[in-house]
């Protein structure tokens, strides 16, 4: 049998959405299902179980996921959805209604119903669970799950992804950690940082490894500072209930933020293997020296938007967001300087912020070079800039690198030259969403876009030295207005050593 069909045979499942009614779901799964289904990359044995509280038939259920996957082009340029390539999708999805810390007769039903789907789908017991639920239900569905033993049949695999947020600090991961260990063993853990499955973050150690120009000037010897920006336009939208808890710290630092930094700073991992990759991250997450109060106070500005425009409308602040209490103290913004204590970065500082409700949305990571000592004698070249190396990770993806050559004409003049390649425009629209790539991992059985539990526990040991030190001070807020660059304060913590944010 050829390989190809070997792979998709081992692929073969029932894909189950717990929170199939949710936003995720429809946002981003179902598109991604799509996607994967045009792309030819869903296995023929598949079915989709959505699993929600409300009450739905399964053609109900279709009609929202049709009008979800036809909603989701981003604009006019996007190819249209295809109606065939739709119906076979639609076709296997099916709906189940679970109160998801239910007794077990809901959970019967529900393995019934897979049951059932394995024997019309061939798909041999084999199941990939999907958690889009509200944190506080990852440990109980899980927990039930194993009890009826649908994470321990005896016939093909079971997998579980799980959203963020992963616990709300060190402690409450743990214990999570612990009930779904307890549940089922590592290697059948997905935990999702979706940022992981963007093409222009994988690119990071296509750059870093595959380039005789980087490598070996990534190192404090060469590197000034390193800047990591993720900044949305969106405000908290719905979801302030769960953003009054989480704050941007939870949200964005503990994850996504710290991901990008692990894959920028860490050392070459000996193969490709998923947990090469790991061990190489999980070394840089140990070495981000923690904050105290003095160095929270120093290194971290913290803020929260008030009122303000976007594009030209009026937008309100925080506190007046829908389930935000009126004096709310949570942090929407935050821009901090890290150390990463090892041989490689000694003295390079990671200078790392996100906000919502800024001026632009742009998740970037700059690369800013030093500059060259002898330069101070050339007179000519006195306003040389330094090489910039910008990963931009979006909303444009691509590459962006700032060198200095001679301006044409009689002088000897140092000008700036921008070296740019887009590599959106190039594949168009064609990258894959971040969950249509996460999906077909979990699949493949593939875990290296996914965060292994000591990522996690190093990460959020980084994140409560600096929760714990936010006690013991109170900022003003609101600090800054909705559409604009953050607090000023952002701006004076880099120009107080003598650097900039690069807006690129
Ligand atoms: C999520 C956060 O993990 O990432 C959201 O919970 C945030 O608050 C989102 O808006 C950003 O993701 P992206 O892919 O739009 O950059």
């Amino acid at each position: 049998m050829p390989d190809e069909q070997q792979i998709s045979m081992n692929q073969s499942c029932i894909f189950i959405i717990f929170g199939g009614t949710g936003d995720l779901t429809h946002r981003k799964l179902l598109p991604a299902l799509y996607k994967l289904q045009k792309h030819e990359l869903l296995p023929d044995n598949f079915a989709v179980v959505s699993v929600g509280r409300r009450d739905k038939t399964d053609e109900g259920y279709r009609e929202e996921a049709v009008a979800s996957i036809q909603g989701s082009r981003k604009d006019a340029s996007e190819e249209a959805v295809d109606p065939d390539i739709l119906n076979r999708l639609i076709q296997r999805i099916y709906y189940r209604r679970v109160n998801f810390d239910d007794d077990h007769t809901a959970y019967r039903a529900l393995q019934t119903c897979l049951e059932q789907l394995d024997r019309q789908y061939k798909t041999n017991g084999s199941r990939l669970f999907f958690l889009a639920v509200a944190p506080e239900y990852f440990g109980v569905i899980v927990t039930r799950l194993k009890e009826r033993g649908m994470l321990n049949n005896r016939h093909g695999w079971q997998r579980v992804m799980i959203e963020k947020p992963f616990g709300s600090n060190l402690k409450t991961a743990r214990e999570l950690n612990r009930t779904i260990t307890d549940a089922l063993p590592e290697s059948h853990i997905f935990r999702i940082d979706h940022y992981l499955g963007k093409e222009m973050i994988q690119n990071i150690m296509a750059l870093r490894f595959g380039n005789s120009l980087f490598e070996p000037l990534w190192n404090h010897h060469y590197i000034d500072n390193i800047q990591i920006t993720s900044n949305e336009m969106l405000g908290v939208e719905s979801r302030g209930g769960y953003y009054e808890k989480a704050g941007i710290c939870r949200d964005m630092l503990q994850n996504h933020l710290l991901q990008m930094l692990a894959l920028v700073a860490m050392e070459p991992p000996v193969n490709l293997e998923p947990e090469s990759i790991r061990d190489e991250k999980v070394k840089v997450l140990r070495a981000l020296r923690p904050f105290n109060v003095d160095s929270a106070k120093q290194d971290i500005i913290r803020g929260q938007y008030g009122p303000g425009l976007r594009a030209g409308q009026p937008v309100p602040g925080y506190r007046d967001e829908e389930r935000v209490d009126q004096n709310s103290m949570t942090d929407t913004f935050i821009a901090l300087k890290a150390h990463v204590d090892n041989f490689r970065w000694a003295g390079v500082p990671f200078y790392i912020r996100a906000g919502k409700r800024m001026n632009r949305r742009v998740t970037q990571i700059v690369i800013e070079f030093k500059k060259l000592p002898g330069i101070e004698f050339f007179d000519n070249f006195k306003n040389q800039n330094p090489n910039l190396l910008v990963v931009e990770i979006q909303p444009n993806e691509g590459l962006f690198f700032q060198i200095n050559a001679k301006k044409p004409g009689n002088e000897l003049i140092m000008e700036r030259i921008d070296l740019n390649y887009t590599q959106s425009s190039w594949v168009q629209t064609n990258s894959p969403e971040a969950y249509e790539r996460l999906i077909l991992e979990a699949l493949r059985d593939n875990k290296s876009l996914f965060t292994r539990w000591d990522e996690l526990e190093h990460s959020w040991q980084f994140v409560d030295s600096i929760e714990n030190s936010f006690k013991h001070f109170t900022p003003d807020f609101p600090n800054y207005t909705a559409g604009s660059q953050g607090p000023m304060a952002a701006l004076d913590l880099l120009r107080r050593d003598g650097r900039r944010w690069w807006e690129i």
